[in-house]
């Protein structure tokens, strides 16, 4: 931690030994907030300023300067508490009654001192001391605002979340970079990782499932990079994805049927755009206890409702770089776990090439998720995934034994406006064109200019995916079935 003016140390996050509040600070009494209560002694602790309180306007916000005493309260405050109620501070972490319970306890300190911060009232320096010495700091509220989806961190003077789709600037202010890196490795720290100038980035997540990626110099150039992609407490259905206008009510109901009629589906996207939301909703119509379900994720983020589920997890090498499980070595145990379906949260690798030998041999109604521009897009990158596997198979090979394991692709884009769309559903025939590549029917398209999604004129369902479904005991939408719904 830097220390500021000879200042006690500003130990928010991360400093184990905080010297005593002493005279350095008390010779910097600045001003009270709200007068004395007769019998109270006088304030001992008052600061000028400190990052905004929790729901602070950003203006007055931007507007503070740097903070000196606020650190010192800080770290004081966090001094006292691991002394004193190291295991309330333990508890917080638990949930809101454990934080509420330390939050009377340190409010019960600041009375019993009669310590003040300028701008904050009893309750608001409270919250923010149990912010800074049992949660993520400045950022602690808006990891706990559920409209709030996405936080990112730009060093320690810009914060920007996501909500409702788009991106905004918010007043949230660290004191220096030490203070973010401190909140940054408590992050990281009960996985098992440390961030610092030798390994300067990490993977991790928080206990509620939020996902936390974070990198800083010198590979980040302009300060400690974090970002958080928020475990949302609701996880969308399919029913809320047609409502929120991702997928027409048409294109649930043709998704849905192929997910029960067991066909291997991927979903294609940009990052952030809606992949594993989507692959989640879908994943809900999985039927039926007889299904034994394998899930494979770097960082689970899946959610299923059914009850036969295994959920497994990547593992990142340790400091000494040991013990790293990657997802392909996962999809190789999971193919040894008698699973019915496997769920993989991003297929992102050489675990392409095991994925694709499973899909071809049984396992059928797997999904997963892939990063591209567009579903033919998404089949190129799958089979450049499988050749990096280097198990030496000729491309046509690899283009076969893709066209008759992948039969759905969904590709997803983020819309200028925040919105996610399905910009495209289309299957892949189970033969390879008459160009040597798998070939592609859509089925539905997006039209921005229109906002409406239309159904490909003439599309049908090819006859050998069909007696697919069929044989999973699945239906197929009327109007594919050649019905047309009046
Ligand atoms: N259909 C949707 N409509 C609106 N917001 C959505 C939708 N789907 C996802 N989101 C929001 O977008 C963010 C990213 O969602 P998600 O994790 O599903 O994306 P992703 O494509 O899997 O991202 P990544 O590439 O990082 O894995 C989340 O905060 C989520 O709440
Ligand atoms: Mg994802």
């Amino acid at each position: 931690m830097r220390a500021r003016e000879g200042d006690s140390p500003a130990g928010a996050s991360d400093g184990p030994s905080l010297p005593a509040v002493g005279a350095g600070l008390r010779r910097r009494l600045l001003r009270q907030e709200g007068g004395t209560p007769p019998e109270a002694p006088p304030a001992r602790v008052v600061a000028e300023s400190w990052p905004p309180a929790p729901g602070a306007a950003a203006a007055s916000a931007r507007a503070s300067p740097r903070p000196a005493d606020g650190a010192a309260l800080v770290g004081y405050m966090q001094r006292r508490a691991l002394e004193q109620f190291a295991g309330l501070v333990e508890a917080a972490a638990g949930g809101p009654q454990g934080r509420q319970a330390l939050k009377q306890a340190i409010a019960a300190v600041l009375v019993e001192q009669n310590l003040v911060l300028a701008g904050y009232t009893r309750d608001a320096l409270a919250e923010l001391l149990v912010a800074e010495i049992a949660g993520y700091g400045p950022i602690d509220p808006l990891l706990r605002d559920d409209t709030v989806s996405e936080v990112m961190v730009v060093g320690p003077d810009r914060v920007y979340v996501e909500r409702e789709g788009r991106l905004e600037a918010v007043g949230a202010r660290f004191r220096d970079e030490d203070h973010l890196l401190g909140v940054i490795n408590r992050m990281v720290a009960p996985v098992g990782r440390r961030i610092d100038r030798a390994q300067p980035f990490a993977d991790a997540r928080l206990p509620d499932g939020s996902r936390v990626h974070a990198i800083i110099p010198p590979l980040a150039l302009d300060g400690p990079a974090l970002t958080v992609r928020k475990f949302t407490a609701q996880a969308f259905s399919g029913r809320d994805l047609v409502r929120l206008g991702t997928l027409s009510g048409e294109m649930l109901e043709f998704l849905a049927a192929c997910v029960r009629g067991r066909l291997n589906l991927l979903v294609s996207g940009g990052a952030g755009s809606g992949k594993t939301t989507l692959l989640n909703a879908l994943s809900q119509y999985i039927a039926g206890e007889a299904e034994r379900i394998i899930t494979i994720e770097d960082s689970a983020e899946l959610r299923l409702a059914h009850p036969h589920v295994v959920r497994l997890e990547s593992r990142p090498p340790n400091l000494e770089g040991k013990g790293e499980v990657t997802i392909r070595m996962l999809v190789r145990n999971a193919l040894r776990m008698r699973p019915d379906r496997i769920i993989i949260g991003e297929v992102r690798g050489e675990e392409a090439f095991d994925l694709l030998q499973a899909l071809n041999t049984g396992h059928a109604g797997s999904l997963g998720t892939l990063h591209a521009n567009s579903p033919r897009d998404a089949l190129v990158r799958f089979e450049n995934m499988v050749l990096m596997a280097g198990e030496a198979l000729p491309h046509a090979v690899v283009r076969a034994q893709i066209a008759s394991a992948v039969q759905v692709v969904v590709h997803l884009a983020r819309q200028p406006d925040g919105s996610r769309r399905a910009v495209e559903v289309a299957t892949v025939a189970p033969d390879l064109g008459p160009d040597g590549r798998p070939a592609l029917a859509t089925a539905f398209r997006y039209f921005p200019g229109r906002l409406a999604f239309v159904r490909e004129p003439g599309f049908t369902l090819d006859p050998l995916h069909r007696a697919q479904v069929a044989a999973a005991g699945a239906a197929l939408p009327a109007w594919l079935e050649g019905v047309e719904p009046a």
